[in-house]
């Protein structure tokens, strides 16, 4: 279309006094700006046509997941996010966890005196539970890339302790325990983590790490009418980079090389309105307006799955807790 108007400018023109070779000249011109603009509009539309192919395969491809980082992102993924919110959805996530993980540490036997490690202390309560337990003789290191959450953690055994462990090393031969829950499944290079993790235990010492399996979750009501969508939400929303680690710990620990290794999993069918409902509404709800802008899933279909984990009269199966422990021999 283009080609025909700008031929038919060019014979305008050359009615108005051109000469021919001019009028054939200019034609040529008008020609080849033609295809110049095909050319980079072909481009154009074609680099438009990837990106948003692009963008529905973020949102569709593999088992239909969406990240909520960027490839080579490596931050975790809350940092940044408000004091307030962030602070009261650790507390949920304490509130639904601490009575296992105190359970375990129980009968792992911490008591007075010992130099305990909770790696990723999140809101803080279970180093103030350890705090508690190892007493004035003992020693807890509450350490955390965000330690924003554990500024009143102020008890004279209780040191808080900015660390990426990442990327740095932890004392040699020093703890009886190292713990941390719902860590590792944010970090990518598991291995070296542990093996970290491992050095800085005594002899004897115990290792105790607890991380979810968030594949799992499925709804159990399945006359209810947002069945489908939380199934399929569930499948499309696996934020971290492993979101089926947990169930990979207990082989960790074994090729750490650790003693008397066991494990432990469980998960709980939650109804709406329940405290693990609120915990994970409250992790999901951060992320809607990125579900959204990706395709993962429509308001309309959000709004129900917002509402069932509201309605007592829905309840799913909650995602796995893998709790994986042994010791340094
Ligand atoms: C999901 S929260 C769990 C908090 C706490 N362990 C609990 O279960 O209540 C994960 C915690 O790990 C911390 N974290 C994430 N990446 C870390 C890293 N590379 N080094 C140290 N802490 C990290 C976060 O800041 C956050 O406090």
């Amino acid at each position: 279309m283009l080609l025909f108007a700008a031929i038919g400018a060019v014979l305008l023109m050359s009615a108005e006094g051109l000469t021919r070779e001019e009028t054939r000249a200019l034609s040529l011109v008008v020609v080849l700006i033609f295809f110049v603009m095909r050319i980079d509009g072909h481009h154009w539309s074609r680099s438009t046509r990837a990106s948003v192919r692009y963008s529905l395969c973020s949102a569709q491809d593999g088992a239909g997941t969406s990240n909520v980082r960027p490839p080579g992102d490596t931050r975790y993924f809350a940092s940044g996010w408000d004091f307030a919110e962030e602070h009261a959805r650790l507390r949920m996530l304490e509130e639904v966890y601490d009575p296992e993980t105190t359970r375990r540490l129980s009968s792992i036997g911490v008591t007075g005196g010992w130099r305990c490690l909770e790696l990723g202390a999140g809101a803080g309560s279970i180093a103030r539970w350890l705090a508690d337990r190892v007493g004035p003789a003992g020693q807890v290191v509450a350490a955390d890339i965000d330690p924003r959450f554990l500024q009143d953690l102020d008890l004279s055994n209780v040191e808080v302790r900015q660390l990426d462990i990442r990327t740095t090393d932890l004392e040699n031969e020093r703890y009886d325990l190292v713990h941390c829950r719902a860590v590792l499944i944010h970090l990518t290079d598991t291995e070296r983590v542990g093996r970290r993790m491992v050095a800085a235990l005594r002899t004897g010492g115990w290792l105790l790490a607890e991380e979810p399996d968030l594949t799992a979750r499925v709804a159990v009501t399945r006359d209810h009418p947002a069945a489908e969508t939380f199934d399929s939400f569930v499948r499309r929303t696996t934020e971290w980079y492993n979101s089926r680690f947990g169930r990979s710990l207990p082989l960790l620990l074994d090729r750490l090389g650790l003693a008397d290794c066991g494990n432990e999993v469980t998960s709980s069918i939650v109804r709406g309105g329940e405290p693990r409902a609120r915990l994970y509404l409250e992790t999901r709800r951060r992320f809607r307006d990125k579900y959204f802008a990706e395709g993962v899933i429509s308001q309309e279909e959000y709004e129900r799955f917002e509402r069932a984990l509201r309605d007592p009269g829905f309840a799913f199966l909650d995602c796995l807790l893998v709790a994986a422990w042994g010791r340094r021999s």
